[in-house]
């Protein structure tokens, strides 16, 4: 029998850790490992302006008929300006094109399904380490994926060089996935300056990226945290952008998200959108409403959308404020947290031993991913302090 054949798919690592964190009975347990903002409290909440959108919408709504493979296309519409910028979506025109996705995982496995349906087998080139879901979703649409290092662990920062040599390396035509803003799992983004050269080899050698933007706002702000996107998207003459609008609204079980396509012409353009609708039929017919229903009534509606950006930036406050506490802590045994403060977004990333994680958990209840990474919004001011204490303490416990 096919079924009984099947052995236990290996647990999911993080998964995994957030059952051990709920079983956890100690008050001063901090969670580090789901990636999810949380207030000074701890807390995850529905923000205010995506409740008066969801009243808004409950008292409007009129009807629940489907809408289609593309999803909401006013929603898409409505988000085109924060991702592009007003000036470049009026100079893409036709060239721009887009649907609503399943959250940016959908996105990222639609903008996948479109390229390997061109080109089956085609090449992805991915830096290392990276969202460890990046390799699954392209390997399911049967990309071929090519891993190469971006992170320079010891100086906590992007690595220019080997990214360059890998580009180089790369064919033409080949997928090469960029993080848009937030690193993820690092928080170390290029510098502008980096940036361009990272843009004139993808020029140069004719390489098509795939851009995963999915902290819009969590970084510094919105505008900020789009500029390489958008720097890239102008020197290009096709682009993929995969967008989530799960953490910047907080919408994360809504599951809403975006796909754009730049294409070199509007004709291009809209046979890609066929395809996606023939993908998006093919896989879950058509996504839900619900989430990106509200994050169009907030766009479109100037109060709603100032009460949305106020909390975001509230909420890009606290998360700078967390890492320039951690910075403060500067070296704390063989790790120097200062570079935190040039990072941005969610992550960083600690050059933990395995043992070390598993003791700050046990002893400590500090729940953190085996990779390292911790979420830099788990933590509250007052706890900082504290999870210093306890990375000294465990570091020089394993090394004992
Ligand atoms: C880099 C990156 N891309 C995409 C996603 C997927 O986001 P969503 O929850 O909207 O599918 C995540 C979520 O953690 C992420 O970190």
């Amino acid at each position: 029998m096919l079924l009984d054949a099947l052995n236990p798919h290996p647990a999911d690592g993080l998964l995994a850790l957030m059952s051990l964190y709920a079983a956890d009975t100690r008050r001063s347990k901090l969670d580090l490992g789901v990636g999810v903002y949380r207030t000074e409290a701890g807390a995850t909440p529905v923000m205010t302006a995506v409740k008066q959108a969801e009243w808004k919408l409950l008292q409007a709504q009129g009807s629940k008929s489907y809408l289609g493979p593309e999803g909401d296309l006013e929603f898409v519409r409505a988000l085109q300006p924060l991702v592009f910028g007003a000036t470049l979506v009026a100079d893409l025109g036709a060239r721009l094109t887009g649907v609503q996705t399943v959250g940016g995982t959908g996105a990222l496995r639609l903008a996948a399904d479109l390229v390997a349906g061109a080109s089956p087998g085609h090449v992805l080139w991915l830096g290392t380490p990276s969202w460890p879901n990046h390799t699954p979703v392209f390997a399911a649409s049967g990309l071929r994926v090519r891993s190469y290092r971006q992170f320079d662990a010891a100086a906590q920062g992007f690595d220019l060089a080997a990214t360059l040599a890998a580009l180089e390396r790369a064919g033409a035509g080949d997928l090469v996935l960029l993080h848009g803003c937030c690193h993820n799992p690092t928080g170390a983004d290029p510098s502008a300056e980096e940036w361009e050269q990272v843009i004139e080899v993808i020029v140069r050698r004719g390489l098509l990226p795939l851009v995963d933007i999915a902290y819009q706002g969590l970084g510094r702000d919105p505008e900020s945290d789009a500029w390489a996107l958008r720097r890239l998207v102008e020197c290009v003459p096709q682009a993929l952008v995969a967008y989530s609008c799960d953490k910047n609204f907080g919408l994360y079980r809504e599951r809403v998200g975006a796909l754009y396509v730049v294409a070199a012409s509007g004709a291009a353009a809209a046979a890609a959108s066929s395809h996606l609708a023939a993908h998006a039929r093919a896989s879950y017919s058509m996504p839900a409403d619900h989430g990106a229903a509200v994050v169009r009534t907030i766009l479109g509606d100037a109060s709603l959308r100032a009460a949305w950006s106020e909390e975001l930036r509230g909420m890009a406050a606290r998360v700078n404020g967390i890492r320039g506490a951690l910075a403060a802590l500067g070296q704390v045994g063989a790790i120097e947290l200062s570079p935190l403060a040039r990072q941005r977004g969610l992550f960083a990333l600690l050059p933990l031993p395995a043992a070390a994680i598993e003791r700050l958990r046990i002893d400590h209840g500090v729940y953190m991913a085996g990779s390292g990474r911790i979420n830099v919004a788990g933590l509250s001011m007052g706890a900082v302090a504290r999870f210093g204490d306890a990375l000294r303490t465990v570091q020089t416990a394993v090394a004992a």
